[in-house]
């Protein structure tokens, strides 16, 4: 967790910089507003819910969670099973522990039930010197679940693994985080969703997921910055987990990576927030693409801008795979994209 600010953004939830990688990760005008515009409503997920008893996620980068808690926070009575992939397990195990405006605690704890299955909480929270973290960062951490860890430790409990028990979370939610609701709430709600997780390169913990997914979320940092993730051999990858009606969403509108999608033959799409675009959705559904590409989005795809980034065996680093995008765009014979703007 080195190198990693938290600031507040403008919705009052807790957003993350990255220092070595100098940018943000979440949106100032709020984290989890962003995961509700980008992610959950193009997804068609709030519709998908009223339809389906079970829904299959993956969040591609879930960082410190914004998208799969979002996607639970409106999931209506259907049952949500989603896979996450991260590179860093830090933020994994600290996502429960955010603030992140979200005032519902069954979501909280059921984060926590799965997190539990990975190891013992109160290990995890002193191993990753979350403690550390917290005593520097009070603000930007959910108290509630803070002081579970606190009374956890205090009473010697130690849960991870088989020992875990979701009535054990529920007599922690009865006895000690909100005594005053006690007769509000019957049981964990999210009790038939789960959540899973693997660590590691997303290009490698892809392969081992054997599954059609509903809706995919990918969040990446920018092309510029993380370009393995956004390379037409990894959209492939991602292709191969979708079915007909599946729908790819991501904050991009890279033209490479639009181009990308094209040439893998999915339909295309732009999300429009307040009239600007400010993202992308993919289908093989073309009802599923709200705001298609214009004849403009097109063309610029067809000007140099609209080379790819490739990775044919998912191992370059990232400066090879800018490199060679480089070398290609300087052997091209198409025309440049700001030679295509000033024409147009
Ligand atoms: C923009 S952040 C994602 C924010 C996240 N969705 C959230 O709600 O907090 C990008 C994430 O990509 C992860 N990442 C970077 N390179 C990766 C890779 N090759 N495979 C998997 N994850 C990667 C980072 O650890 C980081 O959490």
């Amino acid at each position: 967790m080195k190198n990693i600010d938290f600031y507040m953004t403008e919705d009052g939830s807790a957003g993350l910089y990255d220092e070595n990688i100098k940018d943000i990760y979440h949106s100032k005008t709020g984290a989890l507003k962003e995961a509700y515009d980008k992610f959950i409503e193009p997804s068609f997920l709030c519709e998908l819910s009223e339809k389906k008893t079970a829904i299959n996620i993956l969040d591609i980068c879930y960082g410190i969670g914004y998208n799969s808690k979002c996607a639970l926070m409106y999931k209506n009575k259907t049952n949500l099973h989603i896979d996450c992939l991260d590179i860093n397990s830090d933020l994994i195990f600290l996502s429960p522990f955010i603030k992140d405006n979200i005032y519902d605690i069954n979501l909280k704890l059921f984060l926590l039930s799965e997190i539990f299955k990975l190891g013992d909480i109160s290990y995890i929270f002193y191993e990753r010197k979350f403690n550390r973290i917290y005593e520097n960062n009070a603000d930007f951490f959910e108290p509630s679940i803070v002081r579970l860890i606190q009374f956890l430790i205090t009473k010697g409990y130690i849960y991870s693994g088989s020992t875990l028990n979701l009535s054990f979370l529920h007599n922690i939610y009865y006895n000690y985080i909100s005594t005053d609701m006690k007769n509000d709430v019957k049981s964990l709600k999210y009790i038939n969703s789960s959540i899973s997780f693997k660590f590691g390169d997303a290009r490698l913990t892809l392969q081992k997921l054997n599954k059609f997914y509903d809706v995919i979320f990918l969040d990446a940092f920018t092309p510029q910055k993380a370009p393995e993730l956004w390379t037409i051999n990894f959209l492939n990858l991602i292709k191969n987990k979708m079915s007909k009606n599946s729908v790819l969403v991501t904050y991009s509108k890279s033209t490479p990576f639009r181009s990308a999608l094209i040439e893998l033959g999915f339909f295309v799409g732009k999300i429009y927030i307040n009239d600007i675009d400010m993202g992308s959705v993919a289908s093989f559904d073309k009802n599923k693409i709200i705001n298609p590409l214009t004849d403009y989005d097109y063309s610029l795809i067809n000007t140099r801008a609209g080379i790819f980034y490739e990775d044919y065996n998912l191992s370059l680093s990232p400066s090879e795979i800018i490199n060679n995008r480089e070398n290609k765009i300087s052997l091209s014979d198409r025309i440049s994209h700001t030679a295509f703007r000033k024409s147009h």
